[in-house]
């Protein structure tokens, strides 16, 4: 395996993540769309604001804060999500959003101007060196701009995510992804992103908590297909029956989560905000 800095999530994100991603991307925007009008409003965008979108992926999120700020523009290592993004960008008419293919931590970033305000809607989870990305972000700011970041809480708090490992995986025992290296979990604990961003040379970090429902699919079966195409690893090697219980199991969990509103899950996660002294 390359040991290039993000390789892995370069591969990820340009391999079977950005698949299901460009694929399934409403589908996964409903999912945590809970968190949409708290993470707008932390942003706060203003009409003058340069704004760096970090992992913009398919740039549902850039495209609303465009609506108000003067420019957006969108990092992302993944060549497929950057494709979409702009084709939205494009049936949107907002040429006012423009999304790049870059590696945030690794890459130069666009440098048109200092900007405003640097900005990640679950983007800034998966850098294999997080001190080294926050620094080139921090340098990205101008002095006294802001970083507003939407994370996922830890594990134990999303069971929307969890408990779907745990049943598809066959043993059971599905490895659950780190709360200390690249991955979802990545800045789920508090300590980290307070160090990870001092260390970077932020100032003013502040976390709080959020909760709501996330959104699994319309029903158990659409919430199966979603889950089974994006898992499909999990499950890779095992024979058809094993598969088979596997996906049962899906299902009956989800049955358990059905409401009049789709399959509901608990789900948490940190808005950070920091500025540049
Ligand atoms: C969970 S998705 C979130 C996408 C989008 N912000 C959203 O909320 O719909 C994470 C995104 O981070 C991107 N990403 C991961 N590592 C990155 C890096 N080192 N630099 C830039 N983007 C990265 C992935 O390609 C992916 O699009």
């Amino acid at each position: 395996m390359s040991t290039a800095p993000n390789a892995e999530q370069r591969a990820r994100w340009n391999g079977s993540s950005g698949s299901a991603w460009s694929e399934h991307a409403e589908h996964f925007e409903r999912g945590y769309a809970g968190f949409d009008a708290a993470y707008l409003s932390a942003v706060a965008p203003r009409a003058d604001d340069l704004v760096l979108d970090v992992g913009s992926g398919p740039g549902a999120l850039a495209l609303r804060i465009a609506e108000t700020a003067h420019r957006v523009v969108g990092v992302d290592v993944s060549a497929p999500l950057v494709g979409l993004a702009r084709r939205r960008a494009q049936a949107a008419g907002r040429d006012d959003a423009v999304f790049v293919v870059a590696d945030a931590q690794v890459d130069p970033l666009p440098d048109e101007e200092p900007f405003d305000a640097v900005v990640s809607h679950f983007g800034s989870m998966f850098f294999d060196d997080p001190v080294a990305a926050f620094t080139a972000l921090f340098r990205a700011l101008r002095p006294g701009g802001r970083l507003v970041l939407l994370t996922w809480q830890g594990p134990e708090r999303n069971p929307w995510q969890v408990e779907v490992l745990r049943a598809l995986h066959p043993d059971g025992e599905a490895p659950i992804p780190p709360t200390d290296g690249p991955s979802p979990f990545g800045l789920s604990d508090p300590a980290r992103v307070r160090s990870v961003l001092s260390a970077a040379g932020f100032v003013d970090v502040a976390l709080e908590g959020l909760r709501a429902p996330h959104w699994s699919g319309a029903d158990p079966d659409d919430a199966v297909r979603f889950t089974a195409t994006h898992h499909e690893a999990l499950l890779e090697g095992y024979d058809e029956a094993t598969q088979g219980r596997a996906l049962e199991r899906l299902r009956a969990l989800f049955a358990a989560h059905q409401t009049p509103d789709g399959v509901l899950f608990d789900s948490a996660t940190w808005l950070v905000r920091a500025s540049r002294p």
